[in-house]
């Protein structure tokens, strides 16, 4: 990466809408790979552009890309963008060499610019690295938008703070413009402060928390399996959210997450919010102390024996 090919950003999602609003027009399709973080919709829908699923394939508790449906997708005169989530909020993939590689491949083929929203990247299991999209190949590079800051994995995005990574140099001088019109291009005073802090001196405490998240992923596994939960944990190798599959539990989408939350005060996300096949989910975030943990799984298992 090179100093130059980043510009400041209010955020993340500032950066994906003001793109958006730049690379495409209304009435063009954005192929985004469900179920995938809600914001996506509103950035494409809010804009008169349309959502082109790309529905992950999900199979023995993991997740993967259809690539044949990816090509369909992509190969739509229409599609114009694509809006990629590595590592993937909220089933917790990163991707490999192999699958960022062939995505970017077939956007090139087919004229689709890739932004790549890497905002997790931070937060992996202990030891295991994530792949930037724009370093497996020179296509990638060459048709990537990447975001990424530090508010996911140091919480602080109240500073509201973001960069976007550009190599290309024409389509870098677009996203400028685009993020300077729209005026989400300037960082506040404590923003510059708290990012330089925390990507200078964080290390330390970024290696405890993740060691912290590792372990909460462990005795959340642990207690499904324990307890014989009708659950099952998505395996998943990065962010703090865990991704439930509740398809033996009697109700789905937003009625399961409000009767848990009614029944038991349990506050989980409704995985429908993802994408239509994230109905039978629920999104669990372990980004908390181990006693607020623990608490949570009780409440979850006194709802499953309430309900089973
Ligand atoms: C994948 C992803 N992108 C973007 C955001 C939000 O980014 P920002 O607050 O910088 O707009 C989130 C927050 O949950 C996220 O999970």
């Amino acid at each position: 990466m090179e100093k130059n090919w980043l510009m400041f950003c209010t955020g993340v999602i500032p950066a994906i809408s003001s793109t958006v609003r730049k690379l495409t027009t209304p009435a063009e399709k954005i192929v985004i790979q469900t179920p995938v973080y809600n914001i996506f919709y509103n950035c494409i829908l809010n804009n008169g552009r349309n959502v082109l699923e790309n529905r992950l394939i999900y199979n023995n508790g993991q997740y993967s890309i259809d690539f044949d449906d990816l090509e369909k997708k992509l190969s739509d005169p229409q599609t114009t963008l694509m809006i990629l989530c590595n590592p993937h909020n909220p089933v917790g993939r990163i991707w490999n060499k192999e699958e960022l590689s062939k995505i970017g491949e077939l956007c090139k083929t087919y004229g689709v610019t890739v932004i790549s929203d890497e905002i997790h990247c931070d937060i992996t299991d202990p030891g295991v690295k994530y792949t930037p999209f724009a370093s497996v190949s020179d296509i990638c590079r060459d048709i990537s938008v990447t975001c990424i800051t530090p508010t996911k994995a140091f919480n602080l995005a109240g500073l509201q703070t973001s960069a976007i990574c550009i190599p290309n140099d024409n389509l870098r001088h677009r996203v400028n413009r685009a993020i300077n019109t729209d005026e989400v291009a300037e960082p506040n005073a404590f923003a510059i402060d708290a990012a330089v802090s925390a990507f200078s001196d964080g290390q330390q405490w970024l290696d405890e928390l993740k060691a912290y998240l590792f372990e909460n992923k462990k005795i959340v596994n642990s207690f499904m399996t324990e307890n014989k939960m009708p659950i099952k944990t998505v395996t998943s190798q990065a962010t703090y959210l865990l991704w439930l599959d509740c398809s033996e539990l009697p109700l789905d989408g937003k009625e399961l997450a409000n009767d848990l939350r009614e029944k038991t005060g349990l506050y989980l996300s409704s995985g429908i919010a993802y994408g239509e096949n994230g109905r039978h989910f629920l999104r669990l975030n372990i980004a908390c102390p181990k006693t607020v943990l623990y608490d949570g799984l009780n409440r979850l298992k006194s709802y499953c024996d309430m309900v089973s």
